[in-house]
């Protein structure tokens, strides 16, 4: 088990619990057709409301022009360390159903994409950060990107490098323990902010 696997109160699928979001890849890595093509199939494949599938995605790979031009967007500190990846992936989302009217889910159902490419990257030994911190604005005029299609995210794959490779400033956070807010903040039953009560033996 991995010093980064979450630490969690009961058994989760290891694909879960191990997944985290480094920031040191090797730089030396590259992705095969075949594991591309897995990680694409994962992400179309994502549930979407009335099977809409508002996600689109740019794909870079180190070394591309698209991964270029995506990478150019990042924001200063996100551009420290993702350009050691692999793959950068840009994930968009129709802001309109295809009879016109507004699909108000476009963003969540492109996050469960994202989401579903993220866990087959990890089932293939690869790790995934997903970044927020892009210029949105930046990214849609490198790549056409259409009025209507709104950037939301930027994800890094690849294969992970030690921590000591890192800039002093990131290594820290590299090998931190990873938190997350108690079960009882977070899952309500009866009503808003009444902690479930989940009963278990195991
Ligand atoms: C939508 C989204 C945006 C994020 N933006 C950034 C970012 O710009 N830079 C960064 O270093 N990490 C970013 N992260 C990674 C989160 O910080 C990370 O997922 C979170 O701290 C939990 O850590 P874990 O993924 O290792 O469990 C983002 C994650 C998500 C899902």
């Amino acid at each position: 088990m991995s010093p980064r696997t979450a630490n969690m109160a009961v058994a989760v699928h290891p694909l879960l619990a191990e997944r985290w979001s480094p920031r040191s890849f090797d730089a030396t890595h590259t992705i095969s057709d075949e594991e591309l093509h897995s990680l694409l199939e994962a992400a179309r494949w994502a549930p979407s409301a009335r099977n809409s599938q508002p996600w689109r995605f740019l794909v870079g790979r180190r070394g591309d022009t698209t991964y270029e031009q995506i990478f150019s967007t990042l924001m200063s500190g996100n551009r420290l360390w993702a350009g050691q990846s692999s793959l950068l992936v840009a994930a968009v989302a129709a802001e309109r159903l295809e009879d016109g009217t507004p699909h108000h889910g476009a963003a969540y159902d492109t996050g469960l994409a994202v989401a579903q490419l993220a866990v087959q990257a990890h089932a293939l030994g690869l790790h995934t950060h997903q970044m927020g911190g892009f210029h949105p604005e930046q990214l849609r005029s490198a790549l056409g990107i259409p009025d209507g299609y709104r950037p939301l995210s930027i994800t890094a794959i690849g294969s992970l490098a030690p921590a000591e490779l890192l800039p002093q400033a990131l290594r820290d956070r590299e090998t931190a323990a990873r938190e997350r807010r108690p079960l009882a903040d977070t899952f309500f039953a009866e009503s808003w902010g009444n902690p479930l009560t989940v009963r278990h033996d195991g």
